[in-house]
């Protein structure tokens, strides 16, 4: 059996069509299969590879750290420099309140350790979310995760859970002194990207502070700049009381993490004591990996050009075929007339050496989330080859 057959038979799947290619080195915006084909980068890993595959300042960061120590002791034990280091630099960056990191293997297990983080501070056991808002898949974060169709076949699923409207004032009457956290996307990203509405975002903040309930802004995959700011909280001026983030965190390794006041989250070092605790979180070569991906950021000019590079995609991506583009600095979802057409335009864009897919809840959406670091060339090159797409599918 070849790779491709080994992986069909031996590695678990997810669904009846994997795209299935076989890459064999990843560099900058490009990916090669083990034909030498070449792949321009439109999804980063699904928003991970902010400043690309590969960054070398973050091979060398993992090379230096495997060379020191990797796992020592579970999470918290131990000062791990690469941990200090990272939560140092992050809190540095973040509003005072955001002052204490609790890191992660994954986003899904810091929605999971913040949803515990409020219960616990709070005393309550309500949390709300909204529709269209996907936040993992674990037990926890499906029961909150905002499509029925997605969750339904996993039920039970956590009970005091309660579902309101993105965008929608009335909803936000469903938050009262039960509540122990409201969790919304800062930009929902799988819904196909919608932003909130800048009232409504000072509304849940005003709401939650009312309540007691505390908001908690994932920003697992609209963080690190994507948006046009380095945290996308900050176009709207507020501040959650725990901040979730992920993804592109790691520098292309695997990490998330909660983020909160050192007051909120001492409440799980007693009564129980360990209240939240994991084997590799805040893994010493995952972290080092981070921190240099994020200094990287922070030295570059990168998050100052997105909103340019989100115009230049906007004006390229026009076509009779394209229903709409939605979009936040480089999270851009292409509509479609349903997921049939996507699918041919997608098919066809990646035979033509551009990857891309579509989102969990806007199946008619194309994903156009790439690396900050593509260039206006290959924005220009990746529309022309979009709009050569839609063209192919028009002609039928
Ligand atoms: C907004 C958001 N939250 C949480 C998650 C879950 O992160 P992970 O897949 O690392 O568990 C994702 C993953 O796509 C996400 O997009």
């Amino acid at each position: 059996m070849n790779n491709r057959q080994l992986f069909l038979q031996h590695v678990a799947q997810t669904s009846d069509a994997p795209l299935a290619l076989e890459i064999v080195k990843a560099e900058g915006m490009y990916m090669w299969d083990v034909n030498n084909k070449k792949y321009l980068d439109l999804i980063a890993g699904i928003s991970v590879c902010n400043m690309g595959h590969c960054h070398p300042a973050v091979v060398k960061a993992v090379q230096d750290q495997v060379q020191q120590y990797m796992h020592l002791l579970v999470y918290g034990e131990f000062v791990q420099s690469p941990q200090v280091a990272y939560a140092t630099l992050l809190t540095k960056h973040l509003p005072e309140t955001l002052n204490c990191v609790y890191f992660t293997n994954s986003g899904a297990e810091a929605v999971e350790g913040a949803m515990k983080l409020a219960k616990r501070f709070t005393g309550r056991t309500e949390i709300a979310s909204f529709n269209r808002s996907y936040h993992g898949s674990t037990q926890g974060a499906l029961s909150i995760l905002g499509d029925e169709y997605w969750r339904n076949a996993y039920r039970p699923l956590l009970p005091g859970i309660r579902r309101l409207t993105y965008n929608d004032f009335e909803s936000l009457n469903e938050i009262t002194t039960d509540t122990a956290a409201v969790i919304a996307e800062s930009v929902q990203a799988e819904g196909g990207v919608n932003a909130p509405q800048r009232e409504w975002l000072h509304a849940l903040r005003n709401r939650c502070t009312e309540t007691g309930a505390l908001l908690i802004l994932d920003e697992i995959q609209c963080g690190f700049g994507r948006n046009g700011s380095l945290w996308a909280f900050q176009q709207f001026d507020i501040v959650p009381d725990i901040l979730l983030l992920g993804k592109a965190l790691g520098g292309g390794m695997p990490m998330g993490a909660f983020i909160a006041n050192k007051e909120i989250m001492w409440s799980l070092t007693n009564s129980p004591v360990l209240g939240h605790i994991t084997t590799f979180g805040g893994h010493p070569v995952n972290c080092a990996a981070g921190l240099a991906a994020f200094e990287a950021l922070l030295e570059s000019n990168l998050i100052s050009v997105v909103k340019e590079k989100e115009t230049l995609f906007l004006q390229h991506l026009k076509h009779p075929v394209i229903k709409a583009v939605r979009s936040v600095g480089l999270m851009i979802a292409v509509e479609f007339e349903n997921f049939e057409t996507n699918k041919k335009v997608i098919d066809y864009c990646i035979s033509k050496g551009v990857l891309t897919d579509w989102f969990l809840f806007a199946a008619e959406c194309m994903r156009i989330v790439p690396p900050l670091i593509i260039t206006p060339e290959e924005i220009k090159w990746a529309c022309s080859i979009i709009c050569e797409a839609a063209e192919f599918h028009a002609k039928g």
